[in-house]
């Protein structure tokens, strides 16, 4: 069965923000002049996935509403003939039918996720984490789609992280698979995995990064995963006992070992590289902004004189 449908948990705190956070969603924070979240919608989009849930809760309003016609700036634009910013501000909802629900307590991933069963139904769907931006560029998902219709079964985003990292993240035990002449990122088997080891227990320096193609079975495994790290409930041990299934259960997890261009936005430098990056590199303010930067850093950045 095809995927179509994009779960895009988006209910989280945002406390690596604050106090920007405090009253607007993290997801609402703008990379160059569009909210992080609309990059999201727009990589499933492009992947062909145009069924998007939103799992948002009480203070995320604003995530719903950049998804929903504006009748009153549009009415604006349009009788000042700007069609530039009237397609531009419409571009938010022609990526994707986009639903929202909502999780009433933060109780984990696992239990944002479990927010989607009736949406979602009995079909492979894919979960994009709104902190994780990929480089349209690289064709991540896209990859991982091809590799969930030769296998079945579940797919994730791996990433190979310094040693030193690998406690802020799933960490899976993996198994090399033979590669087809196709696949741009490697692909692995799956294991085993663990949420957020410490160092000394970390099985590999694979991280899990937030993409994942998930077989409708993670429904009934999440409804018995009991709290986990954090004490809650964790996407992660739900995909382990997917993982840890005999192979007539035919559940495989598979692993694409992403080497593009990842940006996690809910980090403070990370969020800035990303704007820097994307802004410096776009054809508008691209130009003027990237003269700018060299000559700031040319100057000697911070330390330049405060007249540059
Ligand atoms: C979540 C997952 C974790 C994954 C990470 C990727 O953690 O629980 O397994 O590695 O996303 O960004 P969070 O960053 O929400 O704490």
């Amino acid at each position: 069965m095809p995927v179509t449908k994009a779960v895009i948990p988006a209910a989280g705190l945002g406390t690596r923000f604050l106090p920007a956070t405090k009253s607007i969603p993290k997801e609402m924070l703008p990379v160059v002049d569009r909210p992080a979240i609309e990059y999201v919608v727009e990589e499933a989009s492009r992947a062909g996935l145009r069924d998007v849930l939103l799992i948002t809760s009480r203070s995320k309003k604003a995530i719903e509403d950049h998804f929903d016609r504006e009748p009153e700036v549009e009415a604006t634009l349009e009788a000042k003939g700007d069609q530039v910013r009237l397609a531009r501000i419409r571009s938010a909802m022609s990526l994707a039918e986009v639903h929202s629900v909502r999780q009433g307590r933060p109780a984990g991933l696992g239990h944002a996720v479990l927010c989607a069963a009736s949406h979602v139904g009995h079909e492979p769907f894919a979960v994009l984490l709104g902190d994780d931006l990929i480089d349209e560029r690289d064709p991540l998902l896209e990859q991982m789609l091809a590799v969930q219709e030769r296998f079945g079964g579940s797919v994730m985003a791996l990433m190979e992280v310094p040693e030193e990292q690998v406690s802020l993240y799933g960490v899976a035990t993996v198994e090399a698979v033979a590669a087809t002449p196709s696949d741009r990122y490697g692909v692995v088997r799956i294991r085993d995995l663990v949420e957020k080891p410490a160092i000394e227990d970390a099985p590999s320096n694979y991280a899990v990064i937030g993409r994942y193609l998930l077989s409708p079975t993670i429904f009934e495994v999440l409804r018995d995963t009991p709290p986990g790290r954090g004490n809650e409930i964790q996407l992660t041990d739900a995909i382990r006992t997917l993982a840890l299934l005999p192979a007539s259960a035919d559940e495989p997890v598979h692993g694409v070992v992403f080497t593009g261009r990842r940006y996690d936005t809910g980090d403070r430098v990370d969020y800035l590289k990303a704007v820097v990056r994307l802004a410096s590199e776009r054809g508008d303010v691209g130009p003027e902004f990237y003269a700018w930067l060299e000559e700031y850093v040319s100057a000697g950045g911070p330390k330049a004189d405060p007249t540059t």
